[in-house]
C-alpha cells in the first residue's frame, strides 16, 4: 500500500465575539490508499470542520494537504472543484439527493458533469444501484425512498465517479440502529471493492472499531484511538 493523503500541521480558527475560537490546532495524519479510517470525537471538537477543509470545501488557516502528492489546498478554486468532482466523494448526515431527480439521475449527474456519455452513465449507475440492492428503486424520487435507501443513493452517488477518496460525515447519523449498520456495511464494502479511501467521522464506537484505523479529534488535534 502506498500513501495517498498527507495532512500536515493544519490549523483554523473562527472568530467569536468572545476573541478567537481555535478549532484545528495542527492536525497532522497520513491515510494510505484504500484505507478506511474513523474520526471520533465529541460534538463541537471540528470533526465537521476539518472535513470540509479536508475536501477543500473550506479553507485552512495555515497547513499542508497532498493528495496524490498533489497540494490541494494551493490550487484555484476552479482547480479545486475539479478535483472534486474526479477524485472526492462526499456523503454527508442527510442524504442532499435532487428531490425532483429519480434515483438514477441523482448517480448519474457528476458523471454527466464530468463529460461522460449519457448511455455509459446510466451504466455505472445502474451498476451502482445494483451493488447496493437498490435496482428496484432507480425511478424513484428521494421522497419515495426509505431513509437507508436514500443514503445507499447518496453512497452511490458519491462513488460513481470513482474518487480515490471519500470523506463521510455521520453517514449514517440519521438511520436506526440496524438500517445504519446496513448502510455501514455496504459502504464499507462498496469502498473496499472500488479500492476509494475513507474517512468517516461517526459516533458509533462498534462501527469505529470496524474500521481499519481510529483517530480521535480532541482539543484540536489528532491521536490515534
Ligand atoms: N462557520 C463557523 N463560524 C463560527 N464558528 C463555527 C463555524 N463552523 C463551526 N463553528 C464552531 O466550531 C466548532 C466545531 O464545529 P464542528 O466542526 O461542526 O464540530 P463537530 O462536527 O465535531 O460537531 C463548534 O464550536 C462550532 O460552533
Ligand atoms: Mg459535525
Amino acid at each position: 500500500m502506498s500513501e495517498l493523503f498527507r495532512v500536515e500541521d493544519v490549523r483554523k480558527h473562527f472568530a467569536a465575539p468572545a476573541g478567537e475560537l481555535p478549532i484545528l490546532q495542527g492536525v497532522s495524519f497520513t491515510l494510505q490508499e484504500g484505507e478506511f479510517l474513523a474520526i471520533v470525537g465529541e460534538s463541537g471538537s471540528g470533526k465537521s470542520t476539518m472535513l470540509q477543509i479536508l475536501g477543500t470545501l473550506d479553507h485552512p488557516d495555515s497547513g499542508t494537504i497532498h493528495l496524490d502528492g498533489e497540494p490541494i489546498h494551493q490550487l484555484t478554486s476552479n482547480r479545486q472543484a475539479l478535483l472534486r468532482n474526479q477524485k472526492i466523494g462526499f456523503v454527508y448526515q442527510a442524504h442532499h439527493l435532487i428531490p425532483e431527480l429519480t434515483a438514477l439521475e441523482n448517480i448519474t449527474l457528476p458523471l454527466l458533469v464530468q463529460g461522460m456519455a449519457a448511455t455509459d452513465a446510466q451504466v455505472r449507475g445502474r451498476e451502482l444501484l445494483a451493488r447496493l440492492h437498490l435496482s428496484a428503486r432507480e425511478a424513484h424520487i428521494p421522497a419515495k425512498l426509505s431513509g437507508g435507501e436514500a443514503q445507499r443513493v447518496a453512497v452511490a452517488r458519491a462513488l460513481a465517479a470513482k474518487p480515490r477518496l471519500l470523506l463521510a460525515d455521520e453517514p449514517t447519523g440519521n438511520l436506526d440502529e440496524h438500517t445504519a449498520q446496513e448502510v455501514f456495511t455496504l459502504l464499507r464494502q462498496l469502498c473496499r471493492e472500488e479500492q476509494a479511501a475513507v474517512i468517516m467521522v461517526t459516533h458509533s464506537m462498534a462501527m469505529a472499531d470496524a474500521c481499519d484505523r481510529m483517530l480521535t479529534l480532541r482539543d484540536g488535534v489528532v491521536c490515534e484511538r
